[in-house]
């Protein structure tokens, strides 16, 4: 297959950023999603819809004349986030879900929830008015092996707060391991879904120190073991509903990564449906693409599914060494390499 024509599809986690950095990365989502949850772990974080709202706004200004792109927005949780936020929330049109950072466990998650328990009534009130929660999947115990907090978390973590809220839509995010294809899998309760990157997709663990340790395919959650790509191939491929696309596109400025304690992050936005495209195609899925980029993420939202087509065809590009990025750079993913597939006009 030479040539491929999908439903515009719809990126359910994406890293944006803030100011310069954010209109210097937006075009790249821009042209090829037709919406995006926005992430909203800046610094301060977007804690409240007013500010959510503000930062939509700087988005939307920072967009392309001609772009249809919609921004969707997300409240940090923390400790203190009331009760009324949440349903403020829930009221807009334009905040369509909560993310939960355990604190310390990735970038900008500083001010993230110390202990579930504190949040207790928070998520009782997002249940009760079906507002989903998104989950970055990892605990932070100091004593846990980096490679297995996912698997730690599902145990100790997400299976307990399934059990105690089964009625709350919860997305855990970019997955990337076995145990947590075979815990979504094996779930009964339709309210839980997980989103997969392209780069958990195509990449594990000796990608991240072929020939001398590499700063760019560093991100949280860290790249696993090959039979773990395996399955997330697997997953991604399957064509169940429960599994989606969320690119976790997270740039950074060089210098934030090439340094002695470099930032988690990959910036994938402008290869990353193409991206998705070559791992489906390495297990002869292609043909489940579009189940997965455009259909199931924006069932499980309940959102109308995209009306607009894209096509991607094999038609082999270089990826640029780097990118404008504020007054930095940013390095994307295969920074100066080939990408096989490539986006044309539909
Ligand atoms: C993300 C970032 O840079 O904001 N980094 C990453 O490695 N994925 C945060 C996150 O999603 O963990
Ligand atoms: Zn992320």
């Amino acid at each position: 297959m030479h040539r491929i024509t999908l439903t515009r599809p719809d990126d359910w986690h994406l890293h944006l950023r803030d100011g310069i950095a954010m209109a210097a990365v937006v075009a790249a989502t821009a042209r090829c999603f037709r919406r995006a949850i926005i992430m909203p772990n800046l610094i301060p974080p977007i804690t409240t819809v007013d500010q959510a709202l503000a930062y939509r706004t700087r988005i939307c200004a920072a967009l392309p004349a001609d772009s249809h792109f919609n921004p969707l927005m997300t409240l940090y949780l923390t400790d203190n986030t009331p009760i009324s936020e949440i349903i403020k929330a829930k009221d807009s049109q334009e905040v369509v879900a909560v993310k939960y950072y355990p604190a310390g466990a990735t970038t900008h998650s500083e001010f993230g929830v110390t202990d579930l328990r504190r949040v207790w009534q928070v998520l009782e009130t997002m249940q009760t008015y079906d507002l989903p929660l998104l989950i970055h999947g990892e605990v932070t115990a100091n004593s846990i092996d980096v490679f297995d907090r996912e698997k730690i978390f599902i145990e100790y973590v997400l299976d307990p707060l399934l059990e105690n809220f089964p009625s709350l839509r919860v997305i855990f995010e970019h997955i990337t391991t076995q145990e947590a294809v075979e815990y979504v899998t094996a779930m009964t309760n339709k309210n839980l879904a997980a989103t997969i990157t392209a780069h958990h997709l195509l990449m594990n663990r000796n990608d991240l120190f072929k020939g001398g340790i590499r700063p760019h395919h560093y991100c949280l959650p860290i790249l696993k073991r090959e039979a773990h790509r395996q399955a997330l191939l697997k997953a991604a491929t399957s064509g169940s509903p429960k599994f989606f696309l969320g690119t976790d596109s997270a740039p950074h400025a060089q210098t934030a990564k090439e340094t002695a304690c470099g930032c988690a992050g990959i910036y994938t936005a402008p290869a990353a449906l193409e991206l998705y495209a070559e791992a489906f195609e390495q297990v002869q899925a292609l043909d489940k693409l579009e189940g997965f980029a455009s259909f199931y993420g924006a069932d499980f939202y309940h959102l109308p599914r995209s009306t607009e087509m894209v096509t991607l065809e094999k038609h082999p590009w270089q990826m640029p060494t780097h990118f404008p990025f504020g007054d930095s750079h940013v390095i994307p993913i295969r920074a100066g390499e080939t990408i096989s597939w490539q986006q044309v006009p539909h």
